[in-house]
């Protein structure tokens, strides 16, 4: 099998001989091992790999093989959680709203997705409800369409390569060496959630990372790192086993360095905050976050770019205006901004999946520019940049045939809805 290792520089492809039936962790513990190989560390890790394996169209057999490596994946993350963790889990599990749970939904999420996604720590965020839960969508899934999970795969991989390319590029033309001059990269979560980029993007070194969600939602999560970074801290003094050279069986379990949650951002702000409210623009800049430019006393702008994944249509249409707004009439041309938008009827599905929806947007670059920001790029699922060799150029596909319905199309030949999710990159006009 050909794999392809994306790395925050480059990409390499690789080769690896794995049997006829091989599973996801028996891949991923091959690329693993052969990161180290190649960089001689064992902290390397590639920010994703794509496989020729997910380009393969669906066979009974290997559905077989997938759903057993996915019950014994699920069994393994749920098996390393320690009294504490489980404690906390069942605490949110009994408190949180329809809204908090979304954000464990999307950590259960990229611990199952790991074969794409490297989150060693999203397994101790989500927490055995919500991977039990996935594992079934999953299981429910396989087989026929597109398994579930995909879409915050994609979704995932997109807002990383776009964090990625806008620092890398900043990087490249910023070569002031005078630290007066150097101002630091500032990147925010609204709604982070469990979302763990500070310490699995390397491309976030030197950068400040602030992270907004509701106050459950951020207690919570600063109270299961703790618990991870125990964990690992407890691992590493045991009898070292970690320190010896990789087996060459591909079977044998090697010991996971990567819980050691390292964090690549200068610092991490967490801001617990309604962002429906006006409040958090001030609780944000009381956590560090400079605005620059007028509003901030005429110091220069840092770079600054604003994440926000899956949290838009959880708003009200006039709170999401007004935090859209807020953005642009404070923050200095050229910041910028990367969302994911839902149609309209994408929102409908609100019953199903037990969420509310609210706002949303058939044509977010009619709207962006009247709401003060420009250069609008829109992107649909399956898009050559929103693809990772995920989604298949297949009848077969949703996402492909979606994308071969024009956009104002409100419904498909069939009669049934079209129900999209763009991935929109903009920036302060
Ligand atoms: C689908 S999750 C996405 C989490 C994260 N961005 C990710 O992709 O993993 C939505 C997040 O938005 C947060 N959220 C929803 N409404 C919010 C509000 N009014 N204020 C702050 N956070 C909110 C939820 O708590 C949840 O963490």
């Amino acid at each position: 099998m050909s794999v392809i290792l994306h790395g925050d520089q480059s990409s390499v492809r690789c080769h690896l001989r794995l049997p006829a039936h091989a599973d996801w962790t028996s891949l991923l513990r091959q690329v693993r091992r052969r990161c180290r190989a190649s960089s001689g560390s064992s902290s390397y890790a590639p920010l994703y790999c794509t496989a020729g394996m997910a380009a393969q169209p669906p066979s009974s057999d290997r559905n077989e093989g997938f759903l057993g490596a996915l019950s014994m994946q699920v069994d393994a993350l749920c098996g390393a959680y320690t009294e504490k963790m489980k404690q906390l889990h069942s605490m949110l599990d009994r408190e949180e709203d329809s809204r908090e749970r979304t954000a464990r939904q999307m950590a259960a999420g990229r611990a199952l997705w790991n074969h794409v996604i490297h989150d060693p720590l999203a397994r101790f965020l989500a927490g055995e409800s919500h991977l039990r839960k996935l594992q079934g969508r999953m299981e429910a899934a396989c087989g026929n369409k597109e398994m579930a999970g995909v879409m915050m795969a994609v979704r995932t991989l997109w807002f990383d390569g776009k964090i990625e390319e806008a620092l890398q590029q900043w990087r490249s033309q910023n070569t002031s060496t005078s630290s007066e001059e150097q101002l630091q990269p500032q990147v925010i979560l609204l709604g982070a959630g469990m979302d763990t980029r500070a310490y699995r993007l390397k491309c976030l070194e030197g950068c400040a990372v602030f992270e907004v969600d509701l106050p459950k939602i951020v207690d919570f999560k600063s109270a299961l790192l703790k618990c991870a970074v125990a964990m690992a801290s407890d691992e590493h003094r045991a009898p070292d086993e970690l320190e010896k050279e990789p087996s060459p069986d591909p079977q044998q379990e090697i010991p996971d360095k990567d819980l050691a949650p390292q964090l690549y951002a200068s610092s991490v702000e967490r801001v617990a905050a309604d962002l429906a409210t006006d409040e958090w623009w001030g609780k944000l800049i009381s956590a560090g976050f400079k605005v620059g430019g007028a509003n901030d006393r005429g110091s220069p702008a840092p770079p600054t770019i604003w994440v926000l994944e899956g949290l838009l249509y959880y708003l009200k249409e006039e709170e999401a205006m007004a935090l859209l707004r807020r953005i642009s009439s404070n923050c200095a041309p050229g910041t910028l901004v990367f969302a994911d938008f839902m149609n309209e009827f994408s929102t409908h599905l609100s019953n199903e999946l037990q969420t509310q929806f609210y706002f949303h947007s058939d044509w977010p670059e009619e709207l962006l520019p009247t709401l003060g920001y420009a250069r609008v790029r829109v992107s649909q699922m399956g898009d050559p940049d929103a693809n990772f060799g995920l989604i298949h150029d297949s009848p077969l596909s949703l996402f492909h045939r979606l994308r071969q319905i024009p956009r104002y199309c409100k419904l498909a030949p069939d009669g049934s809805p079209c129900r999209r999710l763009f991935l929109v990159q903009f920036s302060v006009a």
